[in-house]
């Protein structure tokens, strides 16, 4: 049986019996995170740009593991350049993983490692397509609506986990509007109420979700585990 497990802001597992792929595994140091890094144990870690709340454990993680990280190119060899292991890919995009295929979507939003504060720019931050046991689910990273939302939603997505914070990607509106877009089974907030200047209702979210676009939605609290089917 496949589970979709929330750990938090934008971390994500997707796993089976077999394979442990976690996105965006930002443990440490975020105050809603309800699991410690050392308590995993990934196989695969995907990670959408070089922002910390997103790279996170992503380094300490994959060298603790050996687990691959997929990630856009630049960011990739960033971290390859930490002693993590990587598979590089870009937007557009799709490889096929033992656990499934992935590919690599467009996400309007930055990606720099800062580092002693030095700027390192990672390249174009990106979304993940991920197949596992025959769903499609679509973790958009951190991004602004767009247009283009719409040929994903030609995909036939199972799962789509969006932003709603506001701020620095979709608030939950434009999420909505997205949600519209992409018309998967179910919609997931994510990206909110970790820090305060990204604090939302995402019950207010599913609820707009239902009546405004008719689309299933649900809230995932931190360790809340969700069966794929
Ligand atoms: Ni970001
Ligand atoms: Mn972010």
């Amino acid at each position: 049986m496949s589970r979709l497990v929330y750990h938090g802001h934008s971390c994500f597992c997707i796993e089976n019996d077999t394979y442990q792929i976690i996105i965006d595994p930002f443990l440490s140091g975020n105050p809603i995170a309800d699991v410690q890094p050392s308590k995993l144990q990934p196989t695969h870690i995907l990670v959408t740009h070089g922002h910390d709340d997103h790279l996170g454990d992503a380094l300490e993680l994959s060298k603790s593991n050996k687990a691959v990280i997929i990630a856009p190119n630049e960011l990739a060899l960033y971290c390859e350049s930490q002693g993590a292991t990587v598979h590089p890919m870009h937007i557009g995009g799709s490889f096929k993983f033992p656990f499934g295929r992935v590919k690599l979507t467009p996400a309007w939003h930055g990606s720099a490692v800062i580092k002693n504060g030095q700027f390192i720019y990672t390249g174009c931050p990106c979304g993940f397509i991920i197949e596992f046991e025959g769903k499609l689910i679509y973790h958009a990273g951190d991004t602004g609506l767009f247009g283009d939302m719409k040929l994903i939603g030609e995909e036939k997505l199972d799962y789509a986990l969006l932003p709603i914070g506001d701020n620095y990607v979709m608030g939950p509106d434009d999420a909505i509007r997205a949600a519209q877009m992409l018309k998967a089974k179910l919609t997931i907030p994510m990206h909110y109420n970790t820090f305060p200047i990204i604090e939302q209702d995402p019950h207010e979210f599913v609820q707009k979700l239902q009546k405004i676009g008719g689309l299933d939605g649900q809230v995932m609290e931190p360790g809340d585990v969700l069966l794929i089917k």
